[in-house]
């Protein structure tokens, strides 16, 4: 399906692009799954495949859907210099979503992981959960300014039936607010507060790191992983991992049976 370019600017080194869609991609979104953009250049089709992105937001009322994303290559540099009013071709939403849970509710996200981390944050707070966002980065710059300055980005909005709300930003190397991994200070966190569920975006040390403390805790993790995929219908095998399902190894896709997944299914 086509989508239209509402907005695309760039902060330090992320791209945020916002896209009028049809009614059909945003109605049956859940938190966790994906588009694949299509970044090309109509004259030379390059890049000629798609990429895969999880929404930082998706308004249904208003057809819209958000994305922040890292400028690393070819495909998201393109992304960034498309301009305002240019369509774009966009699939339906991908993959398995996050299971939404109930309670008190820790976040994790590291870098560009805070994209998928924030929707979920809001559906969480809609249904009533009590979230703590970790939200880390290597330094300052890395910080994506706007949910910075927003203070908990477009879920601070939300009529949370929540309780409480808390977000504790923190930084490598103490450029903002508090100096460390976003992991460490949950760990120190789940040593006085009950946490019933995590979810973590981030890196793959940072999501292995929030395992490692869930499990000594005894707490259910969910992550998603960001493979590389050519297709993110199940029809290429290029997003193949080995997950531990049912006491056995299994090959299974990324695109079709994740990208979120139970942690202690995942080799890290
Ligand atoms: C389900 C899913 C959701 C994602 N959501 C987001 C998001 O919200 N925001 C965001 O910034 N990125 C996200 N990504 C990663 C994003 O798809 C890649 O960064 C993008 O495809 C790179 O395209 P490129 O052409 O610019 O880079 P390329 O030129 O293809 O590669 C540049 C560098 O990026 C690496 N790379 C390429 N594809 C991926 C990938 N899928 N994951 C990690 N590294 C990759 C390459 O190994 C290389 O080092 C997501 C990936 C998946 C699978
Ligand atoms: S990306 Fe093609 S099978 Fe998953």
């Amino acid at each position: 399906m086509q989508a239209t370019i509402i907005e695309n600017t760039s902060h330090n080194s992320y791209g945020f692009l916002s896209l009028s869609v049809p009614e059909e991609a945003v109605n049956d979104y859940r938190p966790g799954q994906f588009y694949m953009l299509s970044a090309n250049n109509k004259n030379t089709y390059d890049p000629i495949l798609r990429r895969p992105f999880a929404p930082y937001s998706v308004n249904s009322d208003r057809h819209e859907l958000t994305f922040l994303f890292s400028i690393v290559g070819r495909g998201t540099r393109a992304l960034a210099d498309m301009g305002k009013d240019v369509r774009l071709s966009i699939s339906a939403p991908l993959g398995n979503p996050f299971k939404i849970l109930k309670g008190n509710i820790a976040l994790i996200a590291g870098g560009v992981g805070l994209a998928p981390i924030n929707y979920l944050a809001k559906q969480l707070i809609y249904a009533g959960a009590n979230v703590t966002l970790y939200y880390g980065a290597r330094n300052k710059d890395l910080l994506f300014p706007p949910f910075i300055d927003n203070k908990f980005g477009s879920f601070k909005h939300a009529t949370p039936k929540s309780k409480q709300t808390k977000l504790v930003i923190c930084t490598d190397d103490g450029s903002y607010e508090i100096q460390g991994f976003g992991t460490d200070l949950f760990a120190t966190d789940v040593a006085n507060t009950h946490f019933d569920a995590c979810y973590a975006v981030g890196p793959k040390p940072m999501m292995r790191a929030a395992h490692d403390i869930c499990v000594k805790h005894n707490i259910p993790l969910h992550i998603s992983l960001e493979e590389i995929m050519a297709c993110g219908v199940g029809a290429c095998g290029g997003c193949m991992i080995d997950i531990k399902r049912d006491g056995k190894i299994q090959s299974v896709r990324c695109c079709t049976e994740g990208p979120a997944f139970d942690s202690k299914e995942v080799f890290f």
